[in-house]
């Protein structure tokens, strides 16, 4: 059977951050709990003149014009997000239109919480498979601005980001096995945001109990689909060299990791005392979860990005190392759904970074009152110029009878 995958993967944040310790001054809380508590150090924070379109299109354009594929090659464009723009017109559409991508495609929006992305990436490697794809490829987009309400429990899980990803018959980053995936579905309030509402509402310990036990579930899933070919008798952190979990804030990823090797013993019938049960969860957690983190400390929850900003840490910082080595990722979305998969690390893993550690060095800090007003404005200044300094190549430069309006920079 053909491996299926990713061929190439662009990311981008917007030039804005939110050091956190900023944060917790200005709402009066303990740095302590945002920096240990949560795991984050920043986050990306998108100006009025930046949406999920121009999240998108920027992580993507760099993937045309350095020449990793052409815009005729494209049959299939997937945006997940659930910052659409309009109730009807998808973000795929306008990603489709900036990026003069070729007529000849099928542009679609995909929603479902954080999971969309997943759920992209699993139906352009699907049509890919399918022989539906007459050898072209699909390019995959998860795009978002995850906003919560001023001084709730949420704010400090903030984050703005997009990775686009080349889907096709060459994974020379990295095979994704999605004929052998885990998932689970459950109808849950544990994060919600009602039409017409800007930012979203949560349960918030609630939501970690929900995101815990669909890792249970899909993992479970997973065994079964599996049936002992990857995992057998051994522990998962000797099966897989990395794991990659959606990331709304690091702490997260520990938490699932806990999680997901607790299950793993149980299920192998395995018995360990407390103490070399906690050694292994934090020796596995260090090597094989920690390092991949470093992009999602800096850049907070950007929803259906965030595994994938995950993925794009792992290829800058071991993916020349991992390469034929494989890996576990862990999709989530709130309502809910999640999905468990394995992958390997292709023979072009880390030759071609996302561009990610290049921006995330050149972004400037705001000031708490600038991050304020830049998240109570809607709409673009009329007189927007762009800042020096500026990476992309779009912005949003507002809405004109009720259509909005983008520009090439
Ligand atoms: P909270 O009530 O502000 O915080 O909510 P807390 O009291 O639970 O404290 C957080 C951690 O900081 C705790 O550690 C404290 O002990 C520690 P833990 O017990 O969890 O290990 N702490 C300190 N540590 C050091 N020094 C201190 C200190 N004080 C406390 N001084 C919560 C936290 C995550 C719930 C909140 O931020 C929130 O609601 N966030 C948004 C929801 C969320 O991210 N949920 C995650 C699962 S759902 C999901 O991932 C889906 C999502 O991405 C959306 C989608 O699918 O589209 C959100």
């Amino acid at each position: 059977m053909n491996d299926v995958g990713i061929e190439s993967l662009g990311a981008y944040v917007p030039m804005y951050s939110l050091a956190l310790d900023e944060l917790a001054r200005g709402r009066g809380v303990d740095p302590r709990k945002y920096r240990a508590g949560l795991g984050l150090e920043t986050m990306a924070i998108a100006p009025p003149w930046e949406d999920a379109v121009t999240l998108a299109a920027n992580a993507a354009a760099p993937l045309f014009e350095d020449g990793r594929v052409a815009r005729d090659e494209i049959g299939l464009l997937l945006v997940a997000t659930e910052s659409a723009v309009d109730h009807a017109r998808p973000v795929a559409s306008f990603v489709h239109e900036l990026l003069r991508v070729h007529p000849a495609c099928r542009t679609v929006e995909l929603k479902h919480a954080c999971y969309g992305g997943t759920a992209a990436l699993m139906t352009a490697a699907q049509w890919i498979a399918s022989g539906a794809a007459r050898g072209r490829k699909a390019l995959v987009v998860a795009t978002d601005v995850a906003r919560y309400g001023f001084g709730t429990a949420g704010e400090p899980t903030q984050g703005a980001g997009a990775v686009a990803m080349v889907v096709s018959s060459v994974p020379w980053l990295l095979a994704v096995d999605f004929r052998r995936s885990g998932s689970f579905a459950e109808g849950v309030f544990d994060f919600w945001r009602p039409l017409e509402r800007r930012e979203a509402l949560v349960d918030g310990k609630y939501s970690v109990d929900c995101y815990l036990r669909a890792l249970e579930g899909a993992y479970d899933d997973f065994r079964a689909a599996d049936g002992g070919r990857t995992v057998g008798g051994r522990p998962l952190p000797d099966v897989f060299r990395a794991f990659l979990y959606h990331t709304p804030f690091p702490k997260m990823a520990w938490k699932a990791h806990d999680r997901l090797l607790d299950v793993d013993a149980r299920r192998r019938g395995e018995e360990l005392d407390e103490a070399e049960r906690e050694r292994r969860v934090a020796d596995s957690f260090a090597s094989q979860v920690a390092p991949h983190l470093a992009f999602a400390r800096l850049v907070g929850n950007t929803y259906t990005a965030s595994l994938y900003v995950g993925l794009a840490a792992l290829l800058d910082a071991a993916g020349e190392r991992l390469r034929g080595e494989r890996i576990a990722l862990f999709s989530y979305g709130s309502g809910c759904c999640a999905e468990f998969f394995a992958a390997t690390l292709g023979a072009g893993a880390g030759a071609s970074p996302s561009g990610l550690a290049g921006l995330l060095a050149s972004r400037r800090a705001v000031a708490l009152e600038e991050y304020e007003a830049m998240r109570a404005a809607t709409e673009p200044d009329a007189s927007l110029r762009v800042p020096d300094g500026f990476r992309g190549r779009f912005v949003y430069r507002g809405s004109e009878d009720e259509r909005r309006r983008y520009r090439p920079v």
